[in-house]
């Protein structure tokens, strides 16, 4: 069933069981996104693809990363209060991210689109810098499109990392699919990225042990 919708002004034509996301970017309607891919499941765990949607003279925001289109919907992409949104969940995301002053990848491009003051939260909080938002696109990735489960989430709360598995990393040496996921850089530049046994990716990939 097709379904007409707004979104930023513009009539939007789109499928039943499309979410926003998807409805948007098919219309060239750009929505920044950290812990989104298009092959995986919404995950929903980053927020910053949060959008305003209207029906019924009510306005909501909802993650447009899991939200599914309606007829007559009203979408805004942007607003003073998305902006304000985005902006403090990148500066947020950035005390755990950032090596040196600096955060990386499509944490970078976002903090300068939405003018987030990556500092702003440093002498308030004190965060480890894990460089992982724990968007999980690598370990969904890797479970779910190559079916390999190669890396996986370890520890809780703020210890909660990905790890490479050992007896199945050797597959990441052909494979390394995950590689250019990862929205603030961590895999594959960081050289301490930890295994069980105590050897990093780097070991592995290069054959040792
Ligand atoms: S991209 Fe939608 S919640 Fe992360």
């Amino acid at each position: 069933m097709t379904m007409l919708l707004q979104i930023d002004g513009k009539d939007v034509k789109a499928s039943e069981g499309m979410t926003v996301l998807e409805a948007a970017r098919e219309a060239g309607i750009e929505i920044p996104t950290l812990c989104h891919h298009d092959k995986l499941k919404p995950y929903g765990a980053c927020r910053i693809c949060s959008v305003e949607v209207e029906r019924k003279g009510k306005t909501r925001i909802v993650a447009s990363c899991g939200f599914p289109v309606e007829d007559g919907m009203v979408v805004r992409t942007r607003s003073p209060r998305l902006d304000r949104i985005r902006k403090v969940i990148l500066e947020l995301v950035a005390l755990t991210t950032m090596v040196e002053g600096e955060v990386a990848g499509e944490m970078k491009k976002a903090a300068k689109e939405y003018g987030a003051d990556i500092h702003r939260f440093e002498s308030r909080f004190r965060a480890k810098p894990t460089r992982c938002i724990l968007c999980g696109q690598c370990v969904r990735y890797c479970a779910e499109v190559v079916g390999q489960h190669a890396i996986g989430f370890m520890g809780r709360g703020i210890e909660r990392r990905p790890v490479f598995f050992p007896e199945k990393a050797r597959a990441c040496l052909t494979c390394q699919a995950c590689f250019n996921l990862c929205p603030t850089g961590k895999i594959p530049s960081e050289t301490d990225f930890v295994v069980f046994d105590g050897f990093s990716v780097d070991d592995y990939l290069a054959g040792n042990p």
